[in-house]
């Protein structure tokens, strides 16, 4: 089994690269400067030359609040380019595993959101990913996309690299305690994505393609998340502050953000027998490696 993922320098590219090694899968990563998504003939000539057994999309354009102002580039990336990956997969005949979000959801239901709840997204990345998981259902039968949520890492950018570097410098870090999700560990993802690349290159996989929640277990508000980080911060002899609970209200940004972002993860452990670490698990590690790096 060979895997192409498009994408190379964001959170979950280098994650699967990196359990691909330790797991001993060949998996080879494409992206800019020498594949652009955005370039369907480049895509496409990368696939037929590499003639893997499966694709995991690993890019897309992900700046939440920018996409309010630019929606026609987010819309390019997340949903006109993901449908010319899908042809370009239908057209060899291999799975493309996609990666969606929670922000396909508006955040009112009151229970964490199953695959069949109906979407209805309140930001414009929201709308554009949304956009590419349909095009993609429509353009290839043989897809698996996973929606997960609140992705941090040791790499890039993100919440729990933020909170370290603002946590080291405040007494006091207010944070957003309105909203609540499921932090995932993108290192955990990554795992997650290679089994079920596995098994839908093996076998018989016809009843396995379709939409699943992937999130890290259990559940947490930005601000609880934030707590943790600094408790664990400081067990490692760091010196944080303390996170002050607000509401969203409170602070305004360019794009609403869902107050619910829980996912069930339910059908994915069914079908797949996969389940995701707990997100306190995934922050331990992460802040670990970030220490001893
Ligand atoms: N981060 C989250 O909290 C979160 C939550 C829900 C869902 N997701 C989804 O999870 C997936 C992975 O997210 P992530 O956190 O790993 O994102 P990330 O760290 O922001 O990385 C995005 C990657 O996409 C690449 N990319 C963007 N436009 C491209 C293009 N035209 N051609 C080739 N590569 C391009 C970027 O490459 P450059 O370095 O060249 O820009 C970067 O490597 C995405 O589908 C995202 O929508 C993320």
């Amino acid at each position: 089994m060979t895997i192409l993922v498009i994408g190379e320098s964001g959170q979950l590219a280098r994650s699967l690269a990196q359990a691909a090694s330790e797991n001993g899968i060949a998996l080879a990563t494409a992206g800019r400067p020498k594949l652009d998504l955005l370039d369907a003939d480049t895509v496409a000539a990368a696939i037929k030359d590499m003639r893997p057994s499966a694709v995991i999309n690993a890019a897309a354009y992900t700046a939440v609040d920018k996409a309010e102002t630019e929606v026609d580039a987010a819309f390019a990336i997340n949903a006109h380019a993901v449908e010319h990956l899908a042809l370009a997969c239908a057209k060899a005949d291999i799975p493309l595993l996609h990666i969606s979000t929670d922000y396909v959801f508006d955040g009112s239901k009151s229970q964490p959101y199953v695959e069949t709840d109906a979407v209805s997204p309140i930001n414009a990345y929201g709308r554009s990913k949304l956009a590419g998981e349909q095009l993609l259902r429509a353009a290839h039968r043989k897809h698996v996309i996973l929606r997960t949520a609140w992705v941090y890492s040791p790499y890039g950018n993100n919440f729990l690299k933020t909170m370290l570097r603002v946590g080291a410098t405040r007494r006091e870090v207010t944070v957003v305690d309105d909203q609540r999700g499921s932090p995932t560990y993108a290192p955990h993802l990554a795992s997650a994505l290679l089994a079920i690349a596995h098994r839908v290159c093996n076998g018989n996989p016809d009843e396995l393609w379709g939409t699943y929640h992937t999130t890290g277990c259990g559940e947490a508000t930005w601000c609880q998340f934030a707590q943790e980080i600094f408790d664990i911060g400081r067990e490692h002899g760091l010196n944080l502050g303390t996170a002050v609970p607000i509401t969203t209200s409170q602070y305004p940004t360019p794009a609403r953000r869902p107050a619910n972002s829980r996912l069930d993860n339910a059908l994915l452990q069914q079908r797949f027998g996969v389940k995701l670490p707990d997100w306190r698990v995934g922050a331990r590690e992460c802040i670990a490696q970030l220490i001893n790096a």
